[in-house]
C-alpha cells in the first residue's frame, strides 16, 4: 500500500443479509474506530435475479446492502472524533422513480428501471441518514462517479449494453480517474461538516427533484428496515 500502510481484507457477498451481518461483526471485532465507510459496490442485470435471501438483486446489492451495512455499523462510526459515510450512486439516478407498488419488478422488470430505481434509492438514503445524522459527528454524502471503464453490468448486459460498450471504452474514464470523487469525499478536509449532498466531478450538485422527496425517503426507511430484519414490520 501507497505510504506503508496496513491493510485487511473482509471478504463478503453483499447480496446476501446473512453475510453483511457476519461482515459488520467482524469489522466490529476488528475495528475499535470506523473513519470512513463507502458503500461502492454495485450492479446492473437486464434480467430478473433474485438472492439468497429471495429478494431481486439489484435492489439487493445497490441499495439494501448499503442500508443495512451503514446501520449496523453506524454506532461504532459515531464512536470517533468524526467519520464520514459515502455511497456511490450514479447519474442514472435523475432516471429513477421508487415504485413502492413493484419495488423488486415482480409485475414488470427492466434492467434499466431497476437500475435507476436504485440509484434513486441511494441518494434518498443518503439524505434521510443524514437527516438522522444532524448534530452528530458523522456526516452520509453520495455520489456520481463519471462514466467508468470497469467490469459494470457483464454479468448480464443484455444486447443493449453489450453492443455500444466496446465502441465507448476509449471514451470513459480510468478506474483510477473514477475513484477521485470517492477518494476526495473520503479525505478532503474541508468537507468534514459537508452533509446530505450529491456530487460529481469532486463539486456538489443539485440532483433529481424526486431525490429531495421526505416523504418517499422516509417511506423507503421504513421499507428497507423491514426487508433487512432491522425493525419489525407493521
Ligand atoms: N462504471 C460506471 O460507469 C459507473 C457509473 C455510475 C455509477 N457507477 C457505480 O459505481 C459502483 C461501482 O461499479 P463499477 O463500475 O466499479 O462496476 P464493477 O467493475 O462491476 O465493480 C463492482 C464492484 O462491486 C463488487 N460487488 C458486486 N457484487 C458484489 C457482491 N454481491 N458482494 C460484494 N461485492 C460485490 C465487485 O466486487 P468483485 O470485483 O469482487 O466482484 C466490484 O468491486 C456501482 O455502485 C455502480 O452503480 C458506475
Amino acid at each position: 500500500m501507497a505510504g506503508g500502510g496496513k491493510v485487511d481484507a473482509f471478504v463478503t457477498d453483499l447480496s446476501s443479509q446473512a453475510q453483511i451481518r457476519r461482515l459488520a461483526g467482524e469489522l466490529l471485532s476488528a475495528l475499535p474506530r470506523i473513519d470512513v465507510l463507502i458503500n461502492n459496490a454495485g450492479g446492473y442485470w437486464n434480467t430478473r435475479h433474485t438472492t439468497a435471501d429471495g429478494i431481486e438483486h439489484t435492489f439487493a446489492l445497490n441499495h439494501l446492502s448499503p442500508f443495512l451495512l451503514t446501520n449496523l455499523l453506524l454506532e461504532r462510526l459515531q464512536l470517533g472524533g468524526s467519520a464520514r459515510v459515502i455511497t456511490v450512486s450514479s447519474n442514472a439516478q435523475a432516471l429513477g422513480r421508487i415504485n413502492f407498488n413493484d419495488l423488486q419488478g415482480e409485475h414488470s422488470y427492466s434492467g434499466g428501471t431497476a437500475y435507476n430505481q436504485s440509484k434513486l434509492a441511494n441518494l434518498l438514503f443518503t439524505y434521510e441518514l443524514a437527516r438522522r445524522l444532524q448534530g452528530t459527528s458523522v456526516t452520509a454524502n453520495v455520489l456520481h462517479p463519471g462514466i467508468v471503464s470497469t467490469g459494470f453490468g457483464a454479468e448480464d448486459p443484455g444486447r443493449a449494453r453489450r453492443l455500444p460498450v466496446p465502441l465507448l471504452r476509449p471514451f470513459m474514464l480510468t478506474a483510477d480517474q473514477g475513484a477521485k470523487t470517492t477518494t476526495h469525499l473520503a479525505s478532503a478536509p474541508d468537507l468534514t461538516d459537508v452533509n446530505g449532498r450529491f456530487f460529481a466531478r469532486r463539486r456538489p450538485r443539485r440532483s433529481s427533484n424526486p431525490s429531495y422527496d421526505q416523504a418517499t425517503a422516509s417511506q423507503l426507511w421504513k421499507v428497507s428496515g423491514e426487508m433487512t430484519g432491522l425493525t419489525p414490520a407493521g
